[in-house]
């Protein structure tokens, strides 16, 4: 059975995508499938840590031993993750939340029109990980994903400094063989002073990797 060196640690962990409501039918959403943030969990929970997992709409069974909180939307993960962070050691967002949502939910089903365009107003959700990281008392050790299609390092980078944060897995999700909804991934971690590469691999055994990564960088 693995070491549980983790004990007395709290983790926090966001998962999947956030659903955006246009009506009471319809949302703008992503295609995480919550996989890699459930990895994550269950890797923390195995080797002895105390999970949140915070978990947009997913079809997943929560890890053995996982406290799991549902949301919906990105203010309502906002509102969970906040509460949990203050009473963690460690943050992970690794869900895809929505950058925006509808201005306003329209309280009825939108009916189709005679005209051939529509177009619906956006408005910036908050975001999730550099309040966190920004929180001026009970910060926990915070560590972002970017989810980009081209310059993948150097976005990550930029978001890494932008939102202050400590470190930030690099994740190309160009390819579908890797990144949203598949079973594996690659990612490129990267800190101030340092980068490692973990290739790619079942989600599984990369997120096993990455809490052994993040916990020897949290106690340092
Ligand atoms: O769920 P899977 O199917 O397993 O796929 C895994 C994954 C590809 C979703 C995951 O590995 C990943 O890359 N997650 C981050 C997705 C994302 O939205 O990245 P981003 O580059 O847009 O966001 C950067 C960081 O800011 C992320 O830590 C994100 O959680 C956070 N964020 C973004 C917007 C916002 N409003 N609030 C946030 O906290």
């Amino acid at each position: 059975s693995p070491v549980k060196n983790l004990q007395g640690l709290r983790i926090t962990i966001t998962a999947g995508p956030t659903r955006e409501a246009i009506d009471p039918v319809r949302y703008i959403s992503n295609h995480s499938s919550g996989k890699m943030g459930f990895a994550l969990a269950q890797a923390a929970a195995a080797m002895g840590a105390k999970v949140t997992l915070i978990s947009g709409p997913v079809q997943l069974a929560t890890p053995a031993g996982v406290t799991r909180i549902d949301v919906q939307s990105a203010e309502q993960m906002h509102q969970a993750a906040l509460s949990a962070a203050v009473q963690s050691d460690i943050f992970i967002g690794c869900a895809a939340v929505a950058d925006y949502r509808v201005a306003e939910i329209a309280a009825d089903k939108l009916k189709k029109g005679a005209e051939a365009e529509m177009q619906l107003t956006l408005v910036k959700n908050p975001d999730i990980i550099a309040a966190v990281a920004a929180l001026p008392q009970q910060r926990p050790f915070t560590v972002g994903f970017a989810a980009e299609t081209r310059n993948v390092l150097e976005y990550a980078r930029q978001k890494l400094l932008n939102k202050r944060l400590d470190m930030i897995c690099a994740n190309d999700v160009s390819a579908s063989d890797r990144g949203f909804n598949s079973d594996d991934n690659a990612l490129s971690v990267i800190w101030r002073g340092g980068e490692l590469d973990l290739p790619k691999a079942p989600k599984q055994q990369l997120a096993t990797q990455l809490i052994t990564l993040i916990s020897e960088h949290y106690k340092n």
